[in-house]
């Protein structure tokens, strides 16, 4: 790999590190670097807590909060030597010299005897039992709702690279044998992490789309669902939309954002899918001038993120206690503006990708109270996965809810952070 993509690669680590919603992968043209920086970056990620330990162990002083790019571009490095185990000879002097670029004159020599060091300790380092992945501060977020038995266990499971789930319009068993994948319990199709999505058979026609199975619980817990008028309200970039649409549903799309809706439409035209109508709107603004009622309102809220943490390992860096309540109080505007608007009889699919439970159970928990009008419609895994319903029996809550961990499914390679909850209006 050449000095100008680990260049790109720093960038796009301090990008992710900042917050920015744009990574700048697209940047890179060409699929096989693209796809060799964003392993990069990721893996980075993901072992960073750990490597600034290691690094720190090599210099006179602990690495800074806020690291420079000389310290990013190190754990680059470091994961080259580590865990992509590419020869130092072809790494080192590469690394050196974008420090030469980026830096003050000692930068290279110091990059130079980190990853030097690096390289006669690979075994060592490599076989350190204790691995961390999470900073403090998401420890914090966890620790509210989770013990810390349960903590490490998700932070075991998360710190790899997480397998490719999808989603077919049809024809789930047919597709696992076409794309060599493991049929999931409810109809997902797993695929291994590696290789360019776009170039797998069935991309193009339009026959499949990415979605982890956690996510896709959340529109198969609706059963039957053809005719029947939807609202989704948040509903970029589309994942359950396809579903929505697929299984036969009048469906209205909203999104707050421009380019995210247009990646929906891309991927609804792709799929040969077709929305009723697609709005680009602020959600509680347009329900508060709307007098529609729909059959059912699918709210996947915005949230804090942090059940995504096996394919966006940068959340834990960036998420504090602080967010999860700020989400918190969006979802309840979502939840109580959207109440009026379900039919009798209707349903309110509420779905969020957080762990934090004030995003999820208690959030729900206290609407009900609000609300008596609504009913907990507890969900029903026959209607999810049919024969193999006993194999998501730990996702259930005893309330009726979902709720699924990066440690469950772990035989069959995890799942994504996840809470559903179907709510009926009498
Ligand atoms: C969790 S994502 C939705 C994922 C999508 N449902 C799917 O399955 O592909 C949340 C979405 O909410 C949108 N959003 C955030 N605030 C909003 C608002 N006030 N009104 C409408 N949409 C909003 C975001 O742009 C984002 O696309």
């Amino acid at each position: 790999m050449e000095v100008d993509i680990r260049l790109s690669a720093v960038e796009i680590y301090q990008n992710c590190l900042n917050g920015k919603t744009d990574y700048g992968f697209e940047t890179i043209a060409e699929a096989q670097e693209r796809a060799f920086v964003k392993r990069l970056v990721m893996t980075a990620l993901r072992r960073q807590e750990f490597l600034k330990k290691v690094i720190s162990g090599y210099s006179s002083k602990p690495l800074p909060p806020k690291m420079s790019n000389i310290h990013l571009l190190i754990i680059l490095g470091a994961v080259e030597i580590l865990y992509f185990r590419t020869p130092e000879y072809a790494i080192v002097s590469s690394y050196v010299e974008i420090a030469k670029k980026l830096g003050n004159k000692y930068s290279g020599g110091f990059v130079n005897a980190v990853l030097r060091k690096i390289c006669s300790d690979c075994e060592k380092i490599s076989n350190a039992a204790n691995v961390p992945f999470f900073p403090k501060s998401f420890r914090r977020i966890l620790s509210v709702d989770y013990s810390p038995k349960q903590i490490a266990v998700m932070e075991k499971l998360a710190v790899t690279e997480p397998p490719l789930d999808i989603s077919v319009k049809s024809n789930a068993e047919q597709w696992a044998h076409t794309l060599d994948g493991t049929l999931m319990p409810n109809g997902s199709i797993r695929l291994p992490a590696a290789g360019i999505v776009s170039q797998l058979y069935g991309y193009n026609d339009g026959q499949w789309w990415v979605q982890d199975i956690a996510s896709s619980l959340a529109v198969q817990s609706l059963g039957k669902i053809s005719g029947k008028k939807v609202l989704d309200l948040c509903a970029a970039p589309g994942g359950k939309t396809a579903q929505l649409l697929s299984a036969g549903a009048k469906v209205s799309v909203l999104d707050i954002s421009k380019p995210r809706l247009q990646r929906l439409k891309e991927n609804m035209q792709r799929l040969n899918l077709h929305p009723e109508n697609i709005i680009c709107a602020d959600a509680i603004d347009f329900l508060q001038k709307s007098e529609q009622t729909y059959d059912i309102i699918l709210i996947d809220a915005p949230c804090s993120a942090s059940g995504t943490l096996r394919r966006h390992p940068e959340i834990v860096h960036l998420k504090t206690q602080d967010d999860v309540q700020r989400c918190a109080e969006v979802q309840k505007q979502f939840l109580e503006n959207a109440a009026p608007h379900i039919a009798s009889g209707g349903i309110l699919l509420y779905a969020v990708c957080s762990l934090s439970k004030a995003e999820g159970e208690q959030q729900i928990l206290s609407f009900i109270e609000r609300h008596p009008e609504f009913l907990i419609k507890p969900i029903n895994l026959v209607t999810i996965a049919g024969k193999r319903a006993s194999e998501l029996k730990d996702l259930l809550t005893p309330e009726g809810f979902l709720r699924c961990l990066p440690s469950q499914l772990s035989l069959l390679g995890g799942m994504d952070g996840f809470f559903v909850a179907t709510l009926q209006k009498e």
